[in-house]
């Protein structure tokens, strides 16, 4: 009886703009966890910072760290998130480390005052049931 799983957004191959909320609110704090329905893997940080947002995976491609709480340092003119776990700093822009690690990125757009990000996914400023306590 049950035909159609509704997985309309399964498809991770193609990324989409999504609508994340208004610039003014989301530029009050220096980085925002974005949950993704497809799992804690898919999260995104949405960072803020020095006039300027930024879009990286959530957990660090070392051991999977929480990218959001960990420091923003910039060195050079390079705008670096360091992982509170071991430390390993990713550009902000690149997603490139000093290391062979890299972190996923995403592009960015203002639109009449409201950010989006480009994702294979919805994301949410709030978690999805499925992810709620992890
Ligand atoms: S988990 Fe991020 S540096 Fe190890």
């Amino acid at each position: 009886m049950a035909s159609g799983s509704g997985d309309d957004e399964g498809n991770t191959t193609s990324a989409s703009w999504r609508l994340v909320g208004p610039a003014s609110e989301l530029s009050k704090k220096p980085c925002r966890l974005m949950y993704s329905p497809l799992g804690r893997d898919s999260d995104v940080c949405l960072f803020y910072v020095k006039g300027q947002f930024f879009a990286m995976d959530a957990r660090c491609s070392h051991s999977g760290g929480p990218l959001c709480e960990g420091d923003i340092e910039e060195t050079d003119g390079v705008l670096q998130v360091f992982c509170p776990w071991h430390d390993y700093g990713y550009d902000l822009k690149t997603g490139k480390s000093g290391t062979s690690l890299e972190q996923q990125v995403y592009e960015v757009k203002l639109v009449d005052g409201d950010v989006y990000v480009k994702h294979a996914s919805h994301l949410s400023l709030s978690p999805f049931p499925a992810n709620e306590k992890n």
